[in-house]
C-alpha cells in the first residue's frame, strides 16, 4: 500500500527550511501533501490561496513529483482521515520547538491512534529560521534571499512595500 504523509503548517510564507523538510519527507513516503492551514483566528500576511500558490511555485524547480499542495481547515486528524494519510510530518529545529510539537503530537494521537507523527530535522543551517523572522527582516528592508525561494522574496517585497 502506498504511504501518504501530510506536512501541515501555516507557511506564512514557506521558507528554505520548510523545503528542506519536504525533501526529506519525500524519501520516506510515497506521497507528501503539504497542507496549508486556513486559520480564521490568525491574520496571516498572505491569504491561504497565496500561500498555496507560493509553495507550488517554489517547489516547481525541485521536480518533486510525489508532492502536492493543498489547503485545509478544521482538525488536522479529520483532514488526515479524508486524505487516507498515515503520518504527519513536522520539522524539529531545536529544543525550543519541542514542547509545542510534543503537545500537538500527543493531542493528535489521542484523537486518532492510527496517525503517526514523524519529526524530521532540517539541515542545521536552518536552525534559526522561521516565517516570523523572515517577515520581520523583510519588513525592515533586509535581504531575505538566503532564507526563502526567489518567488517568495519577490512576494514579500511586493506585499511589504505597499
Ligand atoms: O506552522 P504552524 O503554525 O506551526 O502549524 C500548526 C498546525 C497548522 C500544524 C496546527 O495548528 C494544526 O494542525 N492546526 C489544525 C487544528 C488542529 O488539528 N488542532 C489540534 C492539534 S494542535
Amino acid at each position: 500500500m502506498k504511504t501518504t504523509a501530510l506536512y501541515p503548517g501555516t507557511f506564512d510564507p514557506i521558507t528554505n527550511g520548510h523545503i528542506d523538510v519536504i525533501h526529506r519527507a519525500t524519501r520516506l513516503f510515497d506521497q507528501v501533501i503539504v497542507s496549508v492551514l486556513t486559520n480564521p483566528s490568525k491574520t496571516p500576511l498572505f491569504s491561504t490561496d497565496e500561500r498555496v500558490e507560493l509553495i507550488r511555485e517554489a517547489l516547481h524547480s525541485h521536480s518533486m513529483d510525489s508532492v502536492t499542495v493543498e489547503s485545509f481547515h478544521g482538525l488536522l486528524v479529520d483532514y488526515a482521515r479524508m486524505k487516507k494519510a498515515s503520518a504527519i510530518v513536522r520539522g524539529l529545529r531545536a529544543i525550543s520547538d519541542f514542547e509545542f510539537e510534543f503537545q500537538m503530537a500527543l493531542v493528535n494521537r489521542k484523537l486518532n491512534q492510527g496517525l503517526i507523527t514523524v519529526f524530521l530535522m532540517p539541515h542545521e543551517k536552518y536552525t534559526y529560521l522561521n516565517s516570523t523572522i523572515v517577515k520581520e527582516v523583510a519588513r525592515f528592508g533586509g535581504d531575505v534571499s538566503q532564507f526563502v525561494p526567489e518567488n517568495v522574496q519577490a512576494a514579500l517585497i511586493d506585499r511589504l512595500s505597499r
